[in-house]
């Protein structure tokens, strides 16, 4: 059974993945937190945290609330800084077989170009996820990733600057996103990742007053899937580019529909705080899927559903 697939075979380095099962950033730490709990080894990658140049202590508390179906959350960021991840994270993700992938986030284009060059030729990132979808950061985030032009421009700015592969992060938070997954295509991205959370909020009724901190969040979870689901639909109908598909993945059916709507590989992200073990589950019911309905290879079920 052929369960590989690649993720960047524009790249001079590529993105080979043993498997199409990967952590959603912010949901699984730099992996380490982690790899006590399963042999985090056999995953397709790990996307480690969004890091950005300096340190960051995030938004105000309260952070996370939980909503029917689904996880509200203002972290905003919250990380080492990438000198920090160099010298502490990636010697240690350099001894691993999983891929590793660098999840890199700031407040201006420039920000973005340094990190993609800091981050270029560091033992243990095989690769860049730019995250242009963050709801919960005042500056940057998802404002870079709500138009095709914006998100194009720090697309090609991180491009110039590393030879690493780049996946491009894109956010749900836009009103054609389609039309911003064909901008940063043209702009030198690999691969196409989505969704990121959409934005919520919610508010105590006795209180009178928003419950996070923040006073919007971005929804993940169970309550997101046919959104994302249809997303990824769209923009892998739209650009030639491996597609990663995340949002609300919790077992393998959901994975499966994923890539049967066109995604090369899946995210897990909020499901790893239910059950840390998720994405290895997943990986595991989707090879039973494959044996019992006799799939050879992965790439049958890629885009399936496509009509
Ligand atoms: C607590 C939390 C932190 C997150 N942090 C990041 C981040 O740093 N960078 C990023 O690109 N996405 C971040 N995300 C978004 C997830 O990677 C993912 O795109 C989103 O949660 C949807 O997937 P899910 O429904 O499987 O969780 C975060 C999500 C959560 C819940």
């Amino acid at each position: 059974m052929k369960l590989s697939v690649q993720l960047a075979p524009q790249n001079e380095h590529g993105l080979p993945l043993a498997n199409p099962v990967m952590t959603a950033s912010g949901t699984f730490g730099y992996g380490t937190e982690y790899s006590h709990l399963f042999d985090i080894q056999r995953l397709g990658a790990i996307v480690c945290k969004g890091t950005t140049l300096e340190p960051w202590d995030g938004n105000a508390q309260p952070r996370i609330i939980e909503t029917d179906n689904g996880l509200l959350n203002s972290i905003g960021l919250q990380n080492i800084g990438v000198r920090a991840l160099i010298k502490e994270k990636a010697p240690i993700w350099a001894k691993w077989r999983v891929p590793v992938i660098g999840n890199i986030a700031g407040e201006t284009g420039d920000d973005y170009a340094r990190l993609a060059s800091v981050l270029d030729g560091v033992a243990g990132v095989s690769a860049l996820e730019v995250n242009i979808s963050c709801p919960n950061v005042k500056a940057g985030g998802a404002e870079f990733g709500a138009n095709a032009e914006s998100a194009a421009r720090v697309t090609a700015a991180v491009r110039r600057s590393t030879s690493l592969p780049v996946l491009v992060k894109l956010t749900p938070n836009t009103s054609d996103i389609a039309e911003v997954a064909i901008a940063v295509a043209k702009a030198g991205a690999d691969a196409i990742s989505l969704i990121n959370t959409l934005k919520g909020m919610a508010i105590d009724i006795d209180k009178r007053q928003p419950l996070l901190g923040n006073v919007t969040g971005g929804l993940s979870g169970p309550a997101i899937k046919p959104v994302a689901l249809a997303m990824v639909y769209e923009v892998a109908g739209a650009v030639d580019l491996p597609v990663v598909g995340c949002g609300g993945i919790t077992n393998a059916s959901d994975a499966i529909e994923f890539i049967m709507a066109g995604a090369s590989a899946v995210q897990v992200g909020t499901a790893s705080f239910v059950n840390p073990r998720a994405s290895l589950d997943i990986l595991e019911g989707i090879e039973k899927f494959m044996a019992e309905e006799g799939i050879e290879d992965i790439a049958e079920l890629v885009g399936a559903a496509r009509r």
